[in-house]
Formats: structure tokens, C-alpha cells, sequence
């Protein structure tokens, strides 16, 4: 069994669960700490390590990235204000803001707070520079291959509207407006292959020779791997490590300069410390299948319906003597969403289909596992559904760290104008 599974395996004991689920009700997210800060140690040997908070952005999520040393990645004025209110500090690159636009509310903040601006755009790096000559950026370039679980996730090459294309246009701006170039950003997708990971590091060794100018920071981007089926392994950190430290060592010795090597992931550090727990409300056949239908949609979680991805799920039995019975049963597990795509077991090309699951009844509680990463962060209110709460398993102990949304709170946008 792999190490994560063991830890969250505690959590998940039916005593913590039951009294847990008549505190808050269903559907909740349920995080671990420990698989947090298990995922962090890993990546001890990077010299930085930034969290992408898109992936998992409640304040108590970042406190811990903070307690623990890790620096943030913030993409909207919101993840600035998010990374603030966490208690991170606007000094020592603390904070970086990676776009590829920058929005007049956004630069305000940013300039205010002297936070380093990652551009994505050339139209960033002018927009600035006319503005505040001498800022600190780094660019972000598309090394003209990119990959990811899901098309949608790739973000390099052509068809992605990401980073720069021509590292020597950006240079120039950067001359023109005597921007202080501090740092060269790659990220080629989310759900990278090893194989283009390492290729990411060659195409950072050419592009800062070929841009050939002192620098303090390379950033290796995200995109780990981590195992949603059994099958997956997770990005083997200490070849990754040493293939990026020797591009290091490469570009400090050609540049002459020490070089301070980030990496930044998001789905790494938090996809295996979550859970969404939600209850089945009807079990109904529909010509040959059974559907499972759960109060929890693809509101809350969009992942299968976006991208058709896997998310092991598992069964919590409200009546503990039918954990006991063996029989099993193959359903299908959708939402309460009024659209026929709510589903949440579905084929990587987003058919529906069956899942082996132990016989279950009306009132079970359906535990759709790794879904601390992009889980929450993407949800909506679609259907008029509330946000629904985050809870912290810490210490042996579960606390409230978003409370639930509520109806009123959605009406109160458009009734109190
Ligand atoms: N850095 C940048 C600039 C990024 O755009 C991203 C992800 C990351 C870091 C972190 O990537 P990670 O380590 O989490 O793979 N919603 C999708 C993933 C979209 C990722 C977008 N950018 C999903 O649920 O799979």
C-alpha cells in the first residue's frame, strides 16, 4: 500500500467519519494535513518550492504552505489577496504573480506590494514597464512542446495561449523599459510525463544561454504526476530533482551567476490529502444501468466531467453491519445537476460507465478519493448550489476551515444592489 493511502487510511476510519458527517452534513471536503506535508518533504531538495494555489486556495491550506517554508504562486488578484490573508509576506519573492495579461486592478496591487510579475505576454512586460521601470519579472516561455493528462491541461506549443513565444522580443522590451529581469519560467502542462519534464529542463538550458543575461531564479513550473489509479506512479522526484539541478549548475556556470532553482506544483502537494464525501439519495434503474445518484455534482467537483478524469471512489455504509456483506454491485455515480452530464464515473473520453462498488442503500455515503487538487478550487454554483464547507484533519482532529454557503449569500449578489 502506498505511503499516502496508509496515512489517509486513519481519517478515514468509520469513527471519524460518522460523527464528522452529523456535524457538517454532506457534501464536505475533507483534507490531511500529514499527506501535505509528506507531499512537502519530498521536494526538500529544490531550492524553492512555490505552491500553485489554483489548485487548493482556502487560506488554512496556504497557512500550512506558509508554516512550512513554501512560497506562493498567485494568478488573479484574489490568489494575491488569498496569499495576504494566509500571512504571506509581499517580500523576499514570497509572493510571484504569473498571468498573461495584467489586469489595471492587478498591477495597482501588484506595484503597490512590489511582487515580482512572472509574464506571460510581452503585453505584460510593456504594460508594466511603462509604468515602473526597473520592476522585477520573469518570463515565462513556451518552449513550443507542452503535455498534460488532458489537452485542456497542456500548456505548451501552439495551441496553447500560454507564455512567451519569442524569448528575444521579450528581451527587448525588457532592454527598452530597463526591466529587471530576475528569473526564466517554464511550465509545459499539468499531468506531465517524465519524459517532457526532462526535455522542459533542456529547453531552459538553451533559452538562458540564448537570452544570456544574469539571472537569480529558474523555475521548473508543475505538472507532477500523482497516482489517481492504481496503475499511475507518481513523478520520481530525485531524477526530476537531479536532471533540473544539473541545468542549474549549466546555466549558473554560463551566466556566472548563482541561480536559485523552484519548482511549482499544485496537484503534487494536495490531490492525495482530499476527499469529497456526499450521501446517495436515489439508486435507480435506467434500462440496463443503475444509477447512483449522490448529492454532490459536477458543481462541486468537475474534474470527470471536464477532463474525464478517474477518481477512486469508495463507500462509507451508514449501518455498519453492511460493511460486513461481500456483495458488489456495478453502478454508475452521478450528481443531483440538472443536465445528463453530471457524472462522475466516466471513461478518460467522458462516456459514462460502470463502477464495482460494495451494495449500497439509500443514505450510504459516497467518498470520491484525490480530490484535494482542483477539487473546491473549480467548484460553482451552478444549479444555484451552494459552495459547499472545507474541513482540516489535523492533529487526530477535524476543523471547520470554510463553512458552508448559503443561499442567501448567493441572492444577496443580485438583491443587494
Ligand atoms: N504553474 C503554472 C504556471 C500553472 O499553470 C499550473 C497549473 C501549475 C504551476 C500547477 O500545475 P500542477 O502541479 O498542479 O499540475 N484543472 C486541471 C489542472 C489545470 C492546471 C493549470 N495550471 C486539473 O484538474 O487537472
Amino acid at each position: 500500500m502506498r505511503y499516502t493511502t496508509e496515512i489517509q487510511q486513519k481519517m478515514l476510519e468509520r469513527k471519524n467519519l460518522i460523527p464528522l458527517i452529523e456535524k457538517y452534513n454532506t457534501p464536505m471536503w475533507v483534507y490531511n494535513a500529514d499527506i501535505i506535508k509528506t507531499q512537502i518533504k519530498k521536494l526538500k531538495k529544490f531550492d524553492i518550492i512555490r505552491f500553485a494555489q489554483k489548485s487548493c486556495s482556502n487560506i488554512h491550506i496556504l497557512k500550512i504552505m506558509q508554516r512550512n517554508n513554501i512560497k506562493i504562486d498567485a494568478v488573479s488578484l484574489g490568489e494575491i489577496e488569498r496569499a495576504l490573508a494566509a500571512g504571506f509576506q509581499p517580500k523576499d519573492h514570497n509572493i510571484v504573480f504569473t498571468s498573461d495579461i495584467l489586469e489595471n486592478d492587478v498591477l495597482q496591487k501588484v506595484i503597490e506590494l512590489n511582487i515580482p510579475v512572472n509574464a506571460g505576454s510581452v503585453d505584460m512586460l510593456k504594460k508594466i514597464g511603462k509604468i515602473s521601470p526597473q520592476y522585477p519579472v520573469w518570463i515565462r516561455i513556451n518552449p513550443k512542446f507542452g503535455d498534460g493528462h488532458h489537452l485542456k491541461t497542456n500548456t505548451g506549443g501552439e495551441n496553447s495561449k500560454h507564455g512567451i513565444w519569442d524569448p528575444l522580443e521579450a528581451l527587448a522590451i525588457i532592454k527598452q523599459y530597463n526591466l529587471n529581469l530576475i528569473g526564466l519560467h517554464i511550465h509545459i502542462g499539468s499531468g506531465v510525463n517524465e519524459k517532457n519534464l526532462y526535455q522542459a529542463s533542456l529547453a531552459m538550458q538553451k533559452y538562458a544561454i540564448q537570452i544570456n543575461k544574469k539571472i537569480q531564479f529558474i523555475s521548473a513550473g508543475g505538472g507532477l504526476k500523482i497516482p489517481y489509479t492504481s496503475l499511475d506512479q507518481e513523478t520520481n522526484i530525485s531524477n526530476y530533482f537531479e536532471t533540473w539541478n544539473k541545468t542549474k549548475k549549466i546555466i549558473s556556470s554560463r551566466l556566472k551567476c548563482p541561480i536559485r532553482l523552484e519548482i511549482e506544483p499544485g496537484r503534487f502537494l494536495v490531490a492525495q490529502s482530499g476527499i469529497l464525501i456526499a450521501e446517495i439519495y436515489s439508486i435507480k434503474k435506467i434500462g440496463k444501468n443503475t444509477f447512483i445518484l449522490i448529492n454532490a455534482g459536477f458543481n462541486d467537483l468537475m474534474r470527470p466531467v471536464l477532463y474525464g478524469s478517474y477518481h477512486k471512489i469508495t463507500v462509507l455504509h451508514k449501518n455498519p453491519i453492511n460493511e460486513q456483506k461481500s456483495s458488489v454491485i456495478q453502478g454508475i455515480i452521478a450528481g443531483p445537476l440538472c443536465e445528463s452530464g453530471d457524472v462522475f464515473t466516466v471513461t478518460k473520453t467522458g462516456i459514462i460507465c460502470h463502477r464495482k462498488i460494495p451494495q449500497v442503500h439509500i443514505g450510504d455515503y459516497i467518498i470520491i478519493h484525490n480530490t484535494g487538487a482542483y477539487g473546491a478550487s473549480m467548484s460553482s454554483n451552478y444549479n444555484s448550489r451552494p459552495l459547499i464547507p472545507e474541513i482540516l484533519y489535523k492533529n487526530n482532529k477535524f476543523k471547520l476551515i470554510r463553512r458552508r454557503q448559503t443561499i442567501q449569500e448567493m441572492l444577496n449578489l443580485e438583491t443587494s444592489l
